[in-house]
């Protein structure tokens, strides 16, 4: 089979972590959840009070900024940032909402593509996000949009939440629908089905089903 690119784009919730990881698996490619680079970005400039309106002061802080992903050894992705797992730290719901700030920002979305772009190179790589396929990789051999209705989703990403986050089903529900409305509100790279993309309704499907679906289609292309 050739190696190829695929894009998992949608909303938060929708379920895109689980599938990416598991049609990664499936396949033997490597994924990466952008979205982690984006909330590394945010917490790195957070921890070294970055003034996010000035635009030499974050251009210097992204030029000195160095992040990775790497897969652990249950599977999943650790982020590093200068040397420091701040796996756990991103993960709140703090720095999601703090990582759909700094995602509207151009210097920080142009450092990012750059970034992305260099990890799909090789090829043979899921990448999910918010414009993988429309705007880092609109050459993407197979894209897909996953998405799920909002409550559906809410009650996924409440499930999830540990106990101490203190979060109710309704702040879950409204943080994640303000979060909707920003990124596909925004001018640069908005949250939007590429017109070449596979939409995928989640909520009524199991992550097998999800992934059957999708292996369709990458059969086909690959
Ligand atoms: O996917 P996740 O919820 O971790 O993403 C956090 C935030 O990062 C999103 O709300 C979005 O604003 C931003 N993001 C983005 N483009 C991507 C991935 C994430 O703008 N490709």
């Amino acid at each position: 089979m050739e190696p190829i690119v695929i894009t998992i784009d949608g909303p938060a919730g929708a379920g895109k972590t689980t599938i990416s990881r598991n049609l990664a698996d499936l396949l033997s490619y490597r994924y990466v959840d952008t979205g982690a680079l984006y909330r590394g970005v945010a917490y790195c400039a957070e921890k070294a009070c970055v003034n996010l309106t000035d635009e030499k002061q974050l251009s210097s802080f992204l030029q000195n900024l160095k992040l990775s992903l790497v897969r652990d050894a249950a599977g999943g992705l650790k982020l590093v940032a200068d040397g420091e797992d701040i796996t756990a730290l991103i993960r709140t719901p703090a720095m999601s909402m703090a990582a759909s700030k700094v995602a509207a920002l151009p210097l920080v979305r142009s450092w990012l593509l750059e970034v992305q772009r260099k990890l799909g190179r090789e090829k043979a790589v899921v990448f999910e996000g918010r414009d993988m396929g429309t705007v880092v990789f609109p050459e993407a051999d197979v894209k897909f949009f996953l998405t799920a209705d909002l409550s559906v989703r809410a009650r996924r990403r409440y499930a999830e939440l540990p106990e101490e986050s203190g979060q109710s089903l309704d702040d879950v529900f409204a943080d994640m629908k303000k979060r909707d409305e920003q990124d596909a509100g925004r001018d640069l790279a908005p949250l939007v089905a590429a017109h070449d993309a596979i939409y995928i309704d989640a909520s009524k499907f199991t992550i097998d089903e999800v992934l059957g679906q999708m292996m369709v289609f990458v059969r086909a292309k690959s």
